[in-house]
């Protein structure tokens, strides 16, 4: 598949991203049946074999829907962590290959070891970035695809303005760019197309969704909080990511500290980081409602022909 059949399978170029402890089946099949691409976290699965019974399950429920509504559903992708401690890097791959699941997306470490092996069934390879260097990397190992995980992104989030680093990358590649951070709307996926992105990657907004793992209370949650409940700190996992504030306070995370977490420090908050202590990027301001994953595309893709149109409006309206 190239980057221009992946793009014509979406209805709106928008990617669901793939989510610790809160990406279901359901959440990527419903995505998916609306027209928008999807990831799965591979170590949402508790072992690889029932990793391979989800993905069965992924392409059997996108195979009904076909049947049903006559509409090929869009692509559904696999995140896999490619560092040293992911000790299922390998064997997730395999299911992948086996299943020929159309696009990977890797984060951390290095996506080469994972680029020809996709490329050889006919799948696509996005890497996920926070800096230049990565980029750079990624795009001599030859992925598709970049994703650009700006300030403000739930997760791994980095700190660098999306205008800038966009135009950077650009600079010395040529793929596809996927952006990341506080995408929430239909306007913002159109803002992110004239920042020079291909498509947009939505993360925190489906946290909130009927189709999500997380708990009512992490939901719940979503809804109160706006920007200043996001605080960015490394006391959790040792690198940088967002967290609920009140979640950081309930496990009695020292936020304000920036210190290097002793090993038996880190192994006292890591085993609570995604679980008790929440994750959500600056986004959770425009979050007003849990809703059904269909409900809130069919909002989305509403919004982003809205903007169009308005759009549409500025440029009868230029004098020049
Ligand atoms: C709760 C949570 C869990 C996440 N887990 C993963 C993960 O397992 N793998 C990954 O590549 N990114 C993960 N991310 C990052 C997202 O895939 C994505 O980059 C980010 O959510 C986009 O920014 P947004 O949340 O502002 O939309 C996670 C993000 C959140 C909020």
């Amino acid at each position: 598949m190239t980057i221009q059949e992946f793009k014509s399978k979406l209805d709106i170029p928008l990617i669901v991203s793939p989510m610790f402890l809160v990406s279901s089946v359901q959440l990527i099949t419903e995505s998916c049946k609306q027209g928008i691409a999807a990831v799965y976290p591979s170590l949402n699965a508790r072992t690889t074999d029932d990793f391979e019974k989800t993905i069965f399950e992924i392409n059997q429920g996108l195979e009904k829907a076909k049947e049903h509504t006559n509409k090929v559903p869009a692509p559904f992708g696999v995140n896999i962590i490619v560092n040293k401690n992911n000790q299922r890097t390998q064997a997730d791959l395999a299911i992948c290959k086996k299943y020929q699941v159309p696009f990977v997306v890797t984060s951390l470490g290095s996506a080469k070891e994972i680029v020809d092996e996709v490329h050889q069934y006919g799948g696509l390879v996005f890497h996920d970035v926070i800096k230049k260097r990565h980029a750079e990397k990624a795009a001599e190992s030859g992925v598709d695809g970049i994703i650009v995980v700006c300030v403000g992104a739930g997760g791994h989030a980095g700190t660098a303005n999306p205008f800038a680093l966009i135009s950077e990358i650009k600079k010395f590649y040529k793929g596809a760019i996927i952006l990341a951070g506080s995408i929430n709307k239909g306007n913002d996926i159109l803002a992110a197309q004239n920042m020079g992105a291909d498509f947009a990657y939505m993360g925190t907004r489906m946290i909130a969704t009927d189709e999500s793992l997380a708990s009512k209370e992490y939901k719940q949650l979503l809804i109160e909080s706006s920007i200043e409940d996001i605080v960015y700190t490394n006391q959790v996992t040792g690198v940088y990511a967002n967290y609920i504030k009140k979640t950081l306070i309930n496990n009695d995370i020292d936020f304000h500290s920036t210190n290097t977490l002793s090993a038996e420090k880190l192994s006292e908050t890591k085993h609570k980081s995604w679980k008790n202590i929440w994750s959500a990027g600056h986004g959770v301001t425009d979050i007003h409602s849990i809703l059904k994953v269909k409900d809130l595309i069919q909002q989305i893709k509403i919004e982003y022909k809205k903007q169009l149109i308005k759009n549409n409006e500025i440029l009868k309206q230029l004098k020049f």
